[in-house]
């Protein structure tokens, strides 16, 4: 078995962490940097927060605060136009997956030209982007060290997926002093996304052994610390310990792949604007069912991940029940309908559009159109 594994050059971890980047800047030979993040960061002094390193490394820098949740390619040329009027050499992402993604691909087409609906789909660019600093303010999508962003097109409300290793950031930052304040939902919403990763990851196509051994660990963990988490934001261990989860969930999906879960939310996401992480604990019981009734190899591999969350049995049925109520526990909505933002005429939309997503070529078993509209009418009524 012969695979590759990507990974980001230089990570820092726990409390008060930015701070380890002054030293970093300075290496890296850097004089003019644009902070990405969106406008409730910018407001809360997160920013500000990561301006002070840069500065501190003898940095000039502008921030543009308009990205959004679901970022589109408007606000990725918004940020492209920024890089370029302002010449800078360096783009400092600080927040969740949204401004990352945004500076990941900002920073692809700043280097390679074109637009970014170019680099749709897999290794689409021929060079590096410009350097990224991912500060990362969730736990979470795990964007500070996957080789995977995600931009909305609004023209056709569709999520498009890149996977391409020169995207990867430089540096990545998860410092928890930015974590701390994420609200009891934005804590679930994100930290379920991470287990989504992990259990995706398990069951890909491309899964080996270092993901394998990445996603048990970060289910593991997520199952411990993700409740403590949202219970109590000030929780340090718990902020502590999903920092790494994510990171280490993270780590196996940019190597492994995902699957349906993702292919399907992101078709939520991008034709009604709907929360990832939410999209995605919504979705993920009723997607593991589907495929532990469809694929032999999904069966087989899915006691690993009963045995990760200390369930009492490996029976895919007691799996997807822990999921279900987890999520409730959490106060995740158990079905669309009750999730809202989607209505039952656009399964057939949607399922066409999962199809299309990249992530849908790592599930084991491949879908009809209409087996996918199948598991959006279970996760729409909670069979
Ligand atoms: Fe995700």
């Amino acid at each position: 078995m012969a695979f590759r594994v990507n990974s980001v050059k230089t990570s820092f971890f726990g409390k008060g962490a930015v701070s380890l980047l002054i030293p970093e800047l300075k290496k890296m030979g850097v004089s003019r940097a644009l902070i990405v993040t969106d406008p409730f960061l910018y407001q809360s002094g997160a920013a500000d927060y990561v301006g002070e390193a840069l500065s501190k490394a003898g940095l000039a820098y502008a921030v543009y605060h308009q990205v959004q949740p679901n970022p589109t390619v408007t606000v990725v040329n918004e940020c492209i136009t920024a890089a370029k009027l302002l010449q800078i050499d360096l783009l400092v992402a600080v927040g969740g997956g949204s401004a990352i993604d945004t500076a990941k691909a900002a920073s692809i087409v700043t280097a390679n030209g074109g637009r970014v609906e170019d680099y749709e789909g897999v290794n689409r660019s021929a060079k590096p982007g410009i350097p990224i600093v991912a500060v990362n303010t969730t736990a979470g999508t795990g964007s500070e060290c996957t080789s995977f962003y995600i931009v909305t097109d609004p023209v056709r409300h569709s999520k498009m997926a890149m996977v391409d290793p020169n995207c990867m950031v430089t540096v990545a930052v998860n410092d928890i002093e930015l974590m701390m304040s994420m609200p009891p939902k934005l804590t679930a919403s994100t930290g379920l996304d991470a287990l989504t990763h992990a259990i995706e990851a398990l069951l890909a196509k491309g899964a080996n052994p270092m993901t394998d051994r990445d996603a048990l660990w970060a289910m593991e963990t997520i199952w411990e610390y993700l409740p403590r988490a949202v219970r109590n934001g000030r929780d340090e261990e718990a902020r502590t310990r999903m920092a790494y989860a994510e990171y280490a969930a993270g780590m196996a999906f940019s190597n492994a792949g995902l699957g349906m879960v993702h292919a399907m939310a992101h078709a939520l996401g991008g034709h009604s604007n709907l929360p990832h992480g939410v999209c995605n604990a919504v979705l993920l019981p009723y997607v593991i069912d589907f495929n532990a009734q469809h694929s032999a190899e999904a069966r087989e591999r899915m006691p690993r991940i009963s045995a990760a969350l200390s369930l009492p049995d490996g029976r895919p049925y007691t799996l997807v029940q822990a999921l279900r109520r987890t999520a409730a526990e959490m106060g995740i909505p158990g079905t669309l309908k009750e999730m809202g933002g989607v209505s039952r005429e656009d399964f057939g939309d949607l399922a066409g559009l999962a199809l299309k997503d990249a992530c849908m070529a790592d599930n084991l078993y491949t879908p009809s159109a209409d087996e996918v509209i199948s598991v959006y009418e279970n996760a729409w009524t909670g069979k």
